[in-house]
């Protein structure tokens, strides 16, 4: 089954995602680039609200790693706050490969956050191609994620 990765960023983070956007359509990824689509200043809790909800809405494509998402501002940082505002986002920031192969394999991570003033391409390309393969190993990890959901209403 092909997956499907959704992509937005702010003008920080808008000449990383154009290059992975390449970089997607050359492998087998069906791509949904949500913008911005220039370099324009502009504000990236919108954009990562617009991808949280595209890729919740799905349901259970969401779930499963056939979906998934990828946040870029100039750390990473912002916009991993604004998508994890959103209960059933694990947004992660990655620096590197480790962080991705563990976001996704621990954490169930259906966002990755990235920073273009952190990461050069080289890496960036690396992190992102370890996170879209790595599965979710489930078990006791499950159990772990699903109280993101409970303890963070406590
Ligand atoms: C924009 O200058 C910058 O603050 C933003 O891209 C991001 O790094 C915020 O977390």
């Amino acid at each position: 089954m092909t997956k499907t990765i959704l992509l937005a960023s702010d003008h920080g983070g808008f000449a990383l995602k154009t290059a992975l956007i390449q970089a997607l359509r050359k492998d087998d990824c069906r791509v949904e680039d949500l913008g911005p689509d220039c370099t324009t200043s502009c504000d990236y809790p919108a954009f990562a609200d617009k991808l949280a909800q595209r890729l919740l809405a799905s349901g259970e494509e969401g779930q499963n790693g056939m979906l998934l998402g990828i946040l870029i501002c100039g750390t990473g940082l912002g916009m991993s706050m604004a998508a994890n505002r959103h209960p059933g986002i694990r947004a992660a920031v990655c620096t590197n490969e480790f962080m991705a192969r563990m976001a996704r394999a621990h954490n169930n991570a259906n966002v990755l956050c990235l920073g273009e003033r952190v990461v050069g391409l080289g890496l960036a390309l690396d992190i992102m191609h370890t996170f879209l393969a790595a599965p979710f190993e489930g078990g006791r990890h499950l159990r772990r994620i699903e109280q993101f959901e409970t303890h963070s209403m406590a």
